[in-house]
C-alpha cells in the first residue's frame, strides 16, 4: 500500500514529466538553418534546394518576414519543381503544374499539394521539420 505522500509525490513527478514531454520532444524534432548560410535567401524572392538529412528541400524566401521549406518533389509524376519569383508561385518544368509558395496546388495535372515543412523565420534562424 502506498501512502498519501509518497502518492502526491510520484503524481508530482508524472505531471512534470507529462508536460515537459511534448515541448522537448517537438524541439528535437525541430531543425535550425542559419539564414547567413544561405545567400540565395538573404533577399525577397530567392530559392534554394540543399540537401538535408539525405532529402532535398526547397527553401524560398517569399516575404521579409517568412520563408518556405518545402518537398521539391512534384506529387504528379515526381519531377523536380522551381521556384518562379516573378509570378511568385512554383512550377513543375514536367508537365507545369504550378504552386504556391506554400506548396498549396494551383493547377494540375498533379492533384496534390507539395509536402510543406513548416518553416518559420525567427532570430535570422530557418526552423522547420522534417518529420
Ligand atoms: S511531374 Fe510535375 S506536373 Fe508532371
Amino acid at each position: 500500500m502506498i501512502d498519501r505522500r509518497k502518492f502526491m509525490k510520484y503524481l508530482g513527478i508524472l505531471a512534470g514529466i507529462l508536460t515537459t514531454f511534448p515541448s522537448r520532444l517537438a524541439r528535437a524534432k525541430a531543425l535550425a538553418l542559419p539564414l547567413e548560410k544561405t545567400k540565395q535567401l538573404q533577399s525577397v524572392g530567392g530559392s534554394v534546394i540543399l540537401k538535408l538529412k539525405g532529402k532535398e528541400v526547397l527553401f524560398i524566401r517569399d516575404t521579409e518576414t517568412t520563408v518556405r521549406a518545402l518537398d521539391p518533389t512534384c506529387t504528379h509524376k515526381g519531377c523536380k519543381v522551381a521556384f518562379i519569383a516573378g509570378e511568385n508561385r512554383i512550377v513543375c518544368p514536367c508537365h507545369q503544374s504550378a504552386f504556391d509558395p506554400e506548396g498549396k496546388l494551383l493547377k494540375g495535372p498533379a492533384s496534390k499539394d507539395l509536402k510543406n515543412y513548416g518553416a518559420k523565420l525567427e532570430e535570422n534562424q530557418i526552423i522547420f521539420s522534417m518529420d
